[in-house]
């Protein structure tokens, strides 16, 4: 039994490209418009998932990606089941393969967060229904289709603009970077010395017409940008170590650093925050931090993306 032709895992943005991302965020847009002030559990009038079913599989903690992509599949018409890998046998060692060929028989599709990114594409390799990134060590995709979202929402159209990260080298800058190759805009990246990204990533954005800049210094990246982007400096998996803390704490996106900025930029956070380490109470809580658009666009984009995954879009 093969994949269907029309279905599509979606590992990382490269995946869809240029122009499915960008329907992608069209789409996100029109739906939300649709449904303003809508209970959050009504379908969408076209229903265009009823009767599929969307596994939900976890090997880390999660509160946006779990509640965004079962409030999506409610708001497309379908339906979730959520399985943790501690209470499965994934937890007591099901292979990944077995797991998604089972999976495969029983659910439409299958949503997956982990640690290793080979675990997803040794899911997707054994699929025969699509498969999404929830978030793996390497990347975290569906994040920054809703971050672009966000971006656009606050009147800023992507090819060109400024994007200026600060802290750790880590997943949601991948996917950044992958992002500013396929929609043309600029990102300076702040990191300490030995934290940088995945040059892989940084090659890619260079090669999709992006610039680049890795620098050490913060005030550097912020100067007239028009984006300010920050995360834990604790991802999940890693050691909780002191010296990673005291290195990383130069990066704090504070009012300062934020002044530096263009009078307009916004401040982005995929959540959860860490107020009073990668962030300072009064960005986080100000009024150029949109953190909960941010948030709140998770679910508008997790449409997007199932719609394309289940080659209804794009
Ligand atoms: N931003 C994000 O992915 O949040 P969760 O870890 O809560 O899913
Ligand atoms: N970089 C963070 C993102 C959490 C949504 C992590 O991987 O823990």
């Amino acid at each position: 039994m093969g994949k269907p032709a029309d279905s599509r895992h979606f590992l990382d943005l490269s995946d869809a490209g240029t122009n499915a991302v960008a329907a992608m965020i069209a789409d996100a847009l029109d739906r939300k418009a649709a449904r303003t002030d809508w209970p959050k559990g009504k379908s969408d009038p076209d229903a265009p998932l009823a009767g599929r079913v969307l596994a939900l599989v976890f090997e880390k903690n999660s509160t946006r990606t779990r509640v965004s992509f079962d409030i999506a599949m409610r708001q497309l018409g379908g339906t979730v089941l959520i399985l943790e890998s501690g209470s499965s046998q994934l937890g007591r060692g099901e292979s990944i393969a077995d797991t998604a060929r089972v999976l495969s028989r029983m659910v439409d599709a299958i949503m997956l967060r982990t640690d290793d990114h080979s675990k997803i594409e040794e899911m997707a390799k054994h699929a025969t229904v699509p498969v999404i990134n929830g978030l793996t060590d390497r990347s975290h995709p569906c994040q920054i289709v809703a971050d672009l979202l966000t971006v656009i929402e606050h009147r800023k159209p992507l090819p060109g603009l400024e994007f200026a990260w600060f802290g750790d080298g880590n997943n949601v800058l991948h996917s950044i970077l992958e992002a500013a190759g396929l929609m043309k805009f600029n990102v300076r990246v702040a990191t300490p010395k030995g934290f940088e990204p995945d040059p892989e990533f940084v090659e890619m954005a260079r090669k999709g017409g992006a610039s680049v800049t890795l620098t050490n210094d913060a005030s550097e990246a912020a100067n007239g940008a028009d984006v300010l982007v920050t995360d834990t400096w604790i991802s999940m998996g890693q050691d909780d170590a002191d010296a990673k803390r005291q290195a990383m704490a130069p990066f704090q996106v504070d009012t300062a650093l934020m002044a530096k900025a263009k009078n307009d930029a916004v401040f982005l956070h995929c959540l959860p925050a860490h107020v009073g380490e990668e962030v300072t109470e009064d960005v986080f809580e100000g009024a150029q931090s949109v953190v909960f658009d941010e948030a709140e666009n998770r679910i508008h984009a997790q449409k997007s993306v199932l719609l394309w995954s289940f080659g209804l879009l794009g």
